[in-house]
């Protein structure tokens, strides 16, 4: 099984619409993913489901609960989720509380969810890199991070960058790789835009860079539940570059 968590220390960048959008591609590539909720804010669980949640990420990690209890089937086949509630702070007590002495927790789930066959996790991550965050990426195979064309996305990925190589030294470990970045909600009028696509792509040796487009369909998938794939007025730009993603995930993601 391969784990990719998409993060940033950045709210607004498309971290749980890619998430959500590269698990269902994914799903349709392999038929066999499991997304994981793990934003204590638990956007993506409300985006992808209306019903009432029961059992949540918390209760797995807290061990109150087995992980094939809380995996709920989405609109997509191949496609599960791990929720999270977000309502009661239950993820972010964990977080905060026991979940500061454990750095292997996602690990040890993770083991879990591979043992019952998924071929892919996808994980949305909160902006935040706190021991919640920090044991998320440790579990992770790879990290995809999101930025925006603005001026922030180089500082972003600097800062992501020292938080990453400080956990890999910590924990003497060379994963989560960090081969991909997506620019996203890519205005091609913008000149910003433009610059920064250039700017990256001038710094980041050896690492992917994919452009997504400003695309409403995003905002219109998460409010009807559904998956951006589904809205028929999404732009064929979009859904090539998540098909690219995904098939480079599957197929180069060695
Ligand atoms: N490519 C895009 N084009 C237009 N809007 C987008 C795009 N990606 C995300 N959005 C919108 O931007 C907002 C923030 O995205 P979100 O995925 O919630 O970011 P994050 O998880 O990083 O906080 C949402 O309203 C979402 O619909
Ligand atoms: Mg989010």
């Amino acid at each position: 099984m391969k784990t990719i968590a998409l993060s940033l220390q950045k709210g607004g960048v498309g971290k749980t619409s890619l998430a959500v959008s590269i698990a269902a591609e994914l799903a349709s590539l392999t038929g066999s993913v499991l997304l994981i909720d793990a934003d204590p804010q638990a956007s993506a669980t409300s985006w992808i489901g209306t019903h009432t949640i029961t059992v949540e990420l918390a209760d797995v990690l807290t061990g109150t609960t087995p992980v094939k209890q809380a995996i709920m089937q989405t609109g997509i086949t191949g496609l599960d989720l791990l929720p999270s509630a977000g309502l009661g702070g239950e993820l972010k007590a964990f977080g905060e509380g026991p979940g500061k002495d454990d750095p292997f927790c996602f690990r040890r789930l993770l083991k879990e969810v591979a043992a019952r066959g998924y071929q892919y996790t996808v994980i949305d991550l909160s902006p935040g890199w706190g021991a919640l965050e920090r044991a998320a990426a440790l579990g992770a195979d790879e990290i995809i991070t999101p930025v925006l064309g603005d001026s922030f996305a180089i500082d972003g990925l600097q800062i992501f960058n020292e938080n990453l190589v400080t956990l890999r030294h910590r924990f003497e470990t060379e994963k989560p790789r960090h081969t991909r970045i997506i620019v996203n909600a890519v205005d091609g009028r913008i000149k910003q835009h433009a610059e920064t696509l250039d700017a990256i792509r001038a710094a980041a040796a050896g690492i992917t860079i994919y452009s997504v487009p400003v695309d409403p369909a995003f905002r219109l998938a998460q409010r009807k539940h559904c998956f951006v794939q589904e809205i028929a007025t999404v732009k064929p730009e979009t859904r090539l570059v998540l098909h690219t993603i995904a098939e480079d995930l599957h197929t180069r993601g060695k």
